[in-house]
């Protein structure tokens, strides 16, 4: 048996409530709309707290609700203290947490601050004031009659660079560009500026003292841009899977992180963050999402005095093999245990297809750009399946799960959704070459033959919710035992009982390589990854499994049938 410890050195936080903590995201446009506009908001998430508290789940992250064009879907904030009216006001706000403290939910929201929208005060005061302004100074501006400063690409496709004279007509504007990471509504801001630094301290500060419990830190490896601004060797071809030789050929791409990505200055901006955050409350939760390689360059993010938790995106992307996902595992587990750290595990969010979608592609060929009507089909059936399995092994191990709304319903991608509707920035900056994000972003079926599926009353959606979503809707499975939403709540409460978050694994070795397993304290994990039915020699009594059917346990063996994982008591 191989050990993995969860944890190697003593830290202040090991009793912090975030450590095995099951994190809901919520994404407030599309979890559930009380005013009828066909965008969800702030009184419609209270309105379905009995859902989550029945889900059992100890947080929820709400994605940007703020002030915003809604460019990137409000990832292009124009005022961090504020509601945007859509989603409701700020009373609308402290009723919510209310609501989530009155059944023990925390509450988690984003902060973004690589950039802003271009709605900004600050930005469009930027605008107003002209080159070589102190208002210019809060973003990156820069002069270069040749074309754009560097070569960094968009993330959304394109340069990462606008012009800005069609934006004001100046004449002194020209050959004045400004940098974006994102879209070119949402330009960077420059953390060497003080009053940026000071700004996102009022803001934790102001969100904090009104109860969140924790923030989910948006593109948090991209504050600091390397010195100089230097072209990036990959270009533009950083944000595809690959990189193009100069014969047009497809390379594999470099592990560094690129020069816009993973500076060593970002660290002293979470240092400086946790010491705001700590003269509030000692236990208050700070999440990257940084995409960055390798894992010990993420560990670094979640040392004591930075952040709690970093996604572990390896987890998510790694392929439906036994081997990748152990791999992923170790090498995640061993880099965040350097640090005394927990590890996180993730399978969907609103940035990607979602899992159930995913899993019904041959491993290795899962998409990551979202999927149209003319593109493969998954086997949606094999696809939730196996996300069950995937589902089951996550919350069997010990560290922070974080789960997307809609998962626990089985929701899969919406992979037909007509062109026309779409709206990720993704689609139209790349010239509609990549789908982007819509797909998984669909509004949320609540009730079964109900306008909108119940998500509001008017049957209004932002986007289109597919043929039959109402057969995922917490009604239709509410009291069917074996339905997804039943094994995510079984699930969510026995990991609760026997503690496993909080546990430590060793692999149980000599099993067929398509198995993966784990014994977490007194409980043994089991996943078959194969396409076959196995009989392992195993014993316990079944917890919890992830397909409908008998329990396949006897006194000496175990079966456990093709993609598929059961908890066992360890007898
Ligand atoms: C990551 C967010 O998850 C994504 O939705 C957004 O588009 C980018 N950051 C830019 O803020």
């Amino acid at each position: 048996m191989t050990s993995l410890a969860p944890v190697v050195t003593a830290r202040n936080d090991q009793e912090a409530w975030w450590r095995d903590a099951v994190i809901y995201q919520i994404y407030p446009r599309s979890f559930a709309d009380s005013d009828g506009d066909g965008l969800g908001d702030l009184p419609g998430i209270t309105s379905h707290m009995d859902h989550l508290a029945a889900l059992g789940v100890d947080a929820i992250w709400l994605s940007p609700f703020y002030p915003s064009p809604q460019v990137d879907a409000g990832y292009d904030v124009a005022d961090y203290f504020d509601v945007a009216p859509e989603y409701g006001t700020l009373a609308d706000f402290d009723v919510m947490v209310a609501a989530a403290r009155a059944v023990g939910i925390r509450v988690v929201v984003d902060v973004v601050p690589n950039h802003s929208s271009d709605q900004h005060a600050w930005f469009r005061a930027a605008l107003a004031a002209g080159p070589g302004s102190p208002e210019r100074d809060r973003y990156i501006f820069r002069h270069n009659p040749d074309g754009p400063p560097n070569n960094w690409g968009s993330l959304f496709g394109g340069s990462a660079w606008t012009r800005v004279e069609p934006l004001t007509g100046r004449p002194e504007d020209r050959d004045w560009w400004y940098l974006h990471l994102f879209a070119a509504e949402q330009p960077d801001f420059n953390w060497d500026h003080p009053e940026v630094r000071e700004m996102f301290r009022d803001f934790l500060r102001f969100w904090a003292t009104r109860g969140v419990d924790g923030f989910r830190v948006d593109v948090a490896h991209g504050l600091v841009k390397a010195p100089g601004l230097p072209d990036d060797a990959l270009g533009a071809d950083r944000w595809r899977g690959f990189a193009v030789d100069e014969d047009g050929a497809s390379v594999p791409k470099t592990a560094d992180n690129g020069p816009m990505f993973d500076q060593p200055g970002v660290h002293e901006i979470y240092r400086d963050w946790r010491r705001v955050l700590s003269a509030i409350r000692p236990d208050i939760l700070l999440v990257a999402e940084a995409w960055v390689d390798p894992p010990e360059h993420m560990a670094r993010y979640v040392r004591e005095d930075e952040m709690s938790q970093a996604f572990n995106f390896d987890y998510l992307k790694s392929a439906w093999r036994a081997a990748d996902l152990r791999q992923v595992i170790d090498t995640s587990m061993e880099a965040n245990a350097a640090v005394g750290a927990p590890t996180t595990w993730v399978l969907s969010n609103h940035d990607v297809v979602r899992h159930a979608t995913r899993f019904g592609y041959p491993p290795g060929s899962e998409p990551d750009g979202g999927i149209g009507a003319e593109d493969p089909q998954p086997d949606a059936a094999l696809g939730l399946r196996r996300a069950r399995a995937a589902t089951l092994f996550a919350l069997g191990l010990p560290g922070g799960m974080y789960m997307f709304q809609g998962e626990e319903l089985g929701l899969p991608e919406h992979t037909t959704m007509d062109d026309s509707a779409r709206q990720d920035p993704a689609w139209l900056r790349t010239d509609k070459q990549t789908r982007g994000r819509d797909g998984c972003r669909v509004p949320l079926p609540w009730a079964v033959d109900a306008p909108a599926c119940g998500f509001n009353t008017t049957g209004l959606s932002w986007l289109p919710q597919p043929e039959g979503w109402d057969g995922y809707a917490p009604a239709a499975q509410e009291t069917d035992p074996d339905s997804t939403l039943a094994m995510y709540r079984r699930a969510i409460a026995t990991r609760r009982e026997w503690r496993l978050g909080r546990g430590e694994i060793q692999w149980l070795e000599g099993l067929p390589g398509q198995v993966l397993a784990v014994r977490n304290g007194e409980v043994i994990v089991v996943t078959n990854t194969g396409d076959e039915e196995l009989q392992l020699p195993l014993a316990g009594t079944v917890l919890v499994q992830s397909w409908n059917g008998e329990m396949g346990d006897r006194a000496d063996t175990v079966v456990v049938p093709a993609n598929a994982t059961v908890w066992l008591a360890a007898s």
